[in-house]
């Protein structure tokens, strides 16, 4: 069932987890992360960045998969197809696709001119019952092209962005797209309860859940966050699983080298991932 996020987030605001946005990069990662949601009974949100969605052919590729596998894998439980990190362009682009729910990532631009677009992208997107992330302070590192300097959100400004009716905030709190360096100070709990103080019942999120440690991941849902973003750490399984299998030998032994066979391993490695974390931020069982 293709969704738009709204009602996932107030039922995991009002249950007290978060739903995983997990992001997709083909047919094998897309069939993963929909096949471990149906088991684990869990809601699921498919991120598509930018670069995936170019790599992937386009959107309305991206969006014509999604939907057509939702159909023929009978996934009953609620997915949103989400762009992660869009651009002004690109949001309008997955509306015209048949997304059921964007990012603009205004952070980069001043507070004024973050405020104006989202608030078009708001009013477009909603008219066609689709959802909204905006975001405010930045994640650090970089994802597909989008760096970001990691500088932690303003709460005055999170309220201006949240009071133009998204349906989900991404606030910098000193979070990290990819693997968090040795030196990394954590998480800081003091913005995200102030940006949560600021916003009253505004779903949260948390970009770079690669590697975060689970008592930060709970605590950070303690404290108001209700969608939790991975990417680094699926794309990191995969890798692994399909390291071993080719080290082993094993795409030359028999028809070892057929894809089907060769990307099996990856595939069963991204499920699990998937599943752990679903058990970690808790929405399994509440598709
Ligand atoms: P990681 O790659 O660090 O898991 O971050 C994912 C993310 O935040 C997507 O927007």
């Amino acid at each position: 069932m293709l969704v738009s996020v709204t009602e996932m987030m107030q039922k995991a605001k009002a249950g007290h987890y978060a739903v995983g946005q997990f992001n997709i990069n083909n047919l094998e990662w897309t069939k993963a992360v929909l096949l471990t949601a149906q088991e684990q009974n869990s809601p699921v949100i498919l991120g598509v960045s930018e670069g995936a969605g170019k790599y992937m052919t386009g959107f309305k590729t991206v969006a014509a998969m999604v939907k057509a596998m939702i159909e023929e894998l009978n996934i009953t439980v609620p997915v949103a197809l989400h762009l992660d990190h869009g651009t002004y362009e690109g949001a309008k682009k997955c509306i015209e696709a048949g997304f059921s729910s964007i990012m603009f990532d205004g952070s980069h631009y001043p507070i004024d001119e973050n405020v104006e677009k989202t608030k078009e992208l708001v009013a477009l997107a909603h008219s066609k019952g689709i959802s909204v992330e905006a975001e405010v302070g930045s994640i650090g590192g970089e994802e597909d092209g989008v760096v970001g300097a990691g500088e932690c959100a303003d709460p005055k400004e999170c309220k201006m962005i949240a009071d133009l009716g998204v349906d989900i905030l991404a606030a910098g709190i000193g979070n990290i797209h990819g693997v968090y360096p040795a030196n990394w100070a954590g998480l800081n709990f003091d913005v995200l309860a102030a940006v949560q103080e600021a916003t009253p019942g505004m779903p949260l999120v948390l970009h770079g859940g690669t590697g975060i440690p689970d008592d930060m991941i709970k605590k950070a849902i303690n404290l108001g966050v209700c969608k939790i973003n991975v990417n680094t750490e699926c794309q990191l399984s995969f890798a692994a699983a399909t390291r071993k299998y080719i080290e082993e030998g094993k795409d030359q032994q028999g028809k070892g080298f057929d894809p089907r066979k060769l990307l099996a391993p990856g595939f069963e490695a991204i499920k699990e991932t998937v599943k752990e974390k679903m058990e970690l931020f808790g929405s399994v069982g509440k598709a």
